[in-house]
């Protein structure tokens, strides 16, 4: 049975003060979770090892990293690798986001490289896939969302892609307060869920979890979450908020 996710992607915000209140008053309401519901937490790199303490014995929250470097190690100035997010307890990261896409020009074959040094780390992957609003409006999202999910992650065999989740993000429901329609939503992850059977087959594509992520909050999760190919959420401002991230947990 895959599991419903629902993961706050904290972006460039909090001081470790903020985050350490934030993730303590997160806990004070939580619900109980069974154990095919997980939460995870992904703040900045800087906070994961405060966040790894806060964390520990928590089976229902894991801690989740925004990014890691493609490379294992070396001369790369200013970056975090894989490994080194594996020995902070990491259990969860986000590749492929739209803003690592557009600001930090990470292009398919780079995010490849990502998933690949995440997964040699035994760490999960939450790979982000989306169309900006004039690929929507031309109609042809679907073949542009394939198009990602292949490139990023098609190389693996099909023991290594139970290690995926996959996050739905259109760019124009981003921080935008336009979400998706729950109609909209289902029709791509039906599709992302084709295209993961079509090089898999049936079994594991069920499996698989495919979050939507833009614009989500406790008003519109209900009903995202109620479409039978949405399992769960990638939250990013909503996510700042214990009552409002507590209200789309209790939405999953
Ligand atoms: P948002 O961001 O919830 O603020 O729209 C989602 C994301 O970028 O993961």
């Amino acid at each position: 049975m895959r599991k419903k996710i629902v993961a706050g992607n904290w972006k460039m915000n909090l001081n470790l003060n903020e985050g350490a209140q934030l993730v303590n008053e997160i806990f004070k309401s939580l619900p109980a979770l069974n154990s095919h519901k997980q939460v995870v937490i992904a703040p900045p790199y800087l906070h994961l090892t405060q966040t790894a303490s806060q964390l520990a014995g928590m089976d229902d929250v894991s801690l989740g990293a925004q990014n890691c470097h493609h490379e294992a190690s070396g001369a790369y100035t200013g970056e975090v690798a894989a490994s080194m997010l594996k020995s902070a307890d990491v259990s969860y990261v986000i590749i492929g986001h739209s803003e690592r896409r557009e600001y930090f020009k990470e292009d398919d074959a780079m995010l490849a490289k990502k998933v690949n040094q995440a997964l040699i780390n035994e760490i999960q992957v939450i790979f982000c896939c989306g169309e900006p609003l004039e690929i929507r409006d031309a109609g042809t999202m679907n073949q542009y969302v394939e198009s990602q999910v292949k490139a990023g992650l098609f190389h693996l065999s099909a023991d290594q892609f139970k290690n995926i989740v996959i996050a739905y993000e259109p760019i124009w429901a981003i921080g935008t307060g336009r979400t998706a329609t729950s109609a909209q939503a289902q029709d791509m992850h039906a599709h992302i869920r084709s295209v993961v059977a079509a090089q898999y087959g049936a079994a594991i594509a069920d499996d698989t979890s495919i979050l939507y992520g833009g614009s989500c909050k406790p008003s519109n999760a209900v009903e995202l979450f109620a479409c039978p190919d949405v399992d769960g959420g990638l939250i990013g401002g909503a996510a700042l908020k214990a009552s409002d991230f507590i209200g789309i947990i209790q939405a999953m």
